[in-house]
């Protein structure tokens, strides 16, 4: 896993400056985005041409939430980025929470992911390892499917105006996490620090669903200088405050 470590500052407007040049050298990309609080101020500098071009995954969502509700993924990708990027309907592809079978609509999402494959991933961290709504004990060959949700992301839900917290979802697996071509961790602020050492020097078991992507041969952490050390370096040994890469 390739560390990308930047000032807390700097940090929006650099991941933002990265994806759009990763997105300005490729020709419609297929690309499965997270919502929340970390991604969403990288999301708002991005290029809406640049955007316009690629075919977005949502990576998970809510259940229980009325339609358009500003706490469901599909809202916050849209009022963060869709609305300035102007992606037509048919390359914003997400699940539908609402359907009546839900398992099907479940295989009916991957099967449209499957249908080409991911080109980038571009994940958060949530505050007991997760990714995605992969929760703890999610395991490595785990497609798009229901979860029922932990505590700790019931509570983090609040952030996201969401009153009555949801108490399921539904999450692209960690077996298509890892088959993307490539993948970004999105990681930001003091209170991520515990989870991110563990996700990056801990073991790498499905208690902490994000230490399973470091086998994934092109994934890069974007991290500010609050969620990691800057003397981290993954290895124990001390490393300069001021670099822009290394590895874990
Ligand atoms: P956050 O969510 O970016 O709002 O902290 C991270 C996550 O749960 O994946």
């Amino acid at each position: 896993m390739r560390l990308q470590l930047q000032p807390a500052a700097l940090w929006s407007s650099t991941v933002a400056t990265a994806l759009d040049d990763w997105l300005a050298t490729r020709a419609q990309p297929r690309i499965c985005l997270a919502t929340g609080t970390t991604p969403d101020p990288v999301y708002r500098r991005l290029s809406p041409a640049l955007v316009s071009d690629a075919t977005i995954f949502l990576l998970d969502e809510f259940g229980g939430l009325p339609a358009g509700h500003p706490g469901r993924c599909e809202s916050m990708l849209r009022e963060g980025l869709l609305h300035r990027a102007r992606v037509p309907a048919s390359r914003f592809v997400y699940p539908d929470v609402d359907a009546a079978d839900l398992d099907a609509e479940c295989q009916r999402y991957q099967q449209l992911i499957d249908d080409g494959g991911l080109d980038l991933v571009v994940l958060g961290l949530g505050p007991n390892g997760h990714v995605g709504l992969n929760e703890p004990g999610s395991a490595a060959d785990t497609v798009t499917r229901v979860v029922q949700l932990e505590d700790t992301t019931r509570v983090a839900a609040a952030q996201y105006g969401i009153v009555e917290a949801p108490t399921w979802g539904v999450t692209v697996g960690l077996r298509t996490l890892l088959s993307a071509r490539e993948v970004w961790m999105l990681v930001t602020g003091r209170g991520k620090r515990p989870i991110l050492e563990r996700a990056l020097q801990g073991p790498i078991d499905p208690d902490c669903p994000a230490s399973l992507l470091r086998v994934h041969p092109n994934i890069q952490c974007w991290v500010d200088d609050e969620a990691l050390r800057s003397s981290f370096d993954g290895s124990g040994r001390p490393r300069s405050a001021s670099s822009g890469g290394g590895q874990a």
